[in-house]
């Protein structure tokens, strides 16, 4: 039987839902909502409910979330809210749809949704955060946080690269800082290619080297149905 997923991304910006088939086709058109703010767990289930009502039927359901994620449970959320600590949120998902749930972080799914599954893969995500993964062979290396560690003049890979480091730097600062943040990445993992993908990729504008791919952003829902073959 084909199965259906419900492939859902919790963004700090906008929450993201769309319906795939097994062939990666998406059975309508992706729904974006405005990210509730407060962030808290209650509001943004409240919209994700909302949401639900205009999907077609699904089977099963993958959640990609902005932070780290244990099995199915929320253990940080730096641009959500603090009550999402210890929150089950595979759980929450599943007693409201009545499907099977899985919840991982955001950018381990949408590396999914990139890799080949030959050497050492690499994904950032540019968007609200930085998000980050690393693969050996196709194998996930589970809740890289490489956003919040320091890059330069005390400040982090995030604070420079996710949205407050494009209000801060503008567009061409900001480039400038992702090219170099790239070329240390390159020293630190020796991946042997780096995707680049999230919500802020259509701002980038630097020449990377040929082991580094541009991707884009749908890959964060369609690799939650890799999520179901892992
Ligand atoms: C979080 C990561 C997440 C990234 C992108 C960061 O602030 O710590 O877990 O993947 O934002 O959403």
């Amino acid at each position: 039987m084909a199965l259906t997923t419900l492939a859902i991304d919790i963004g700090g910006t906008s929450l993201k839902m769309m319906a795939v088939d097994e062939q990666d086709q998406p059975l309508q058109e992706r729904e974006k909502q405005p990210t509730p703010r407060p962030a808290t767990p209650q509001a943004i289930l409240k919209t994700l409910e909302d949401m639900f009502t205009r999907q077609p039927k699904f089977d099963r359901v993958s959640v990609g979330f902005p932070g780290v994620v244990k099995d199915g449970v929320v253990e940080t959320a730096p641009n959500l809210d603090g009550e999402w600590a210890s929150f089950d949120l595979a759980h929450a998902i599943q007693k409201k749809t009545s499907k099977p749930t899985k919840a991982a972080n955001d950018a381990d799914i949408q590396g999914y949704g990139l890799i080949h599954g030959k050497g050492l893969e690499m994904v950032i995500t540019l968007g609200t955060g930085l998000g980050s993964a690393l693969f050996i062979d196709g194998k996930l290396v589970p809740n890289l946080e490489l956003g919040h560690h320091p890059f330069k003049d005390n400040q982090t890979y995030e604070d420079y690269l996710g949205k407050r480091g494009v209000e801060k730097h503008g567009i061409e600062g900001w480039n400038h800082h992702l090219e170099e943040a790239v070329n240390l990445m390159r020293r630190i993992f020796n991946f042997d290619r780096l995707y680049v993908g999230g919500g802020n990729m259509h701002k980038v504008t630097c020449k990377f080297s040929k082991d580094v791919t541009i991707s884009k952003n749908i890959a964060g829902l369609l690799g939650g149905i890799k999520l179901w073959e892992v």
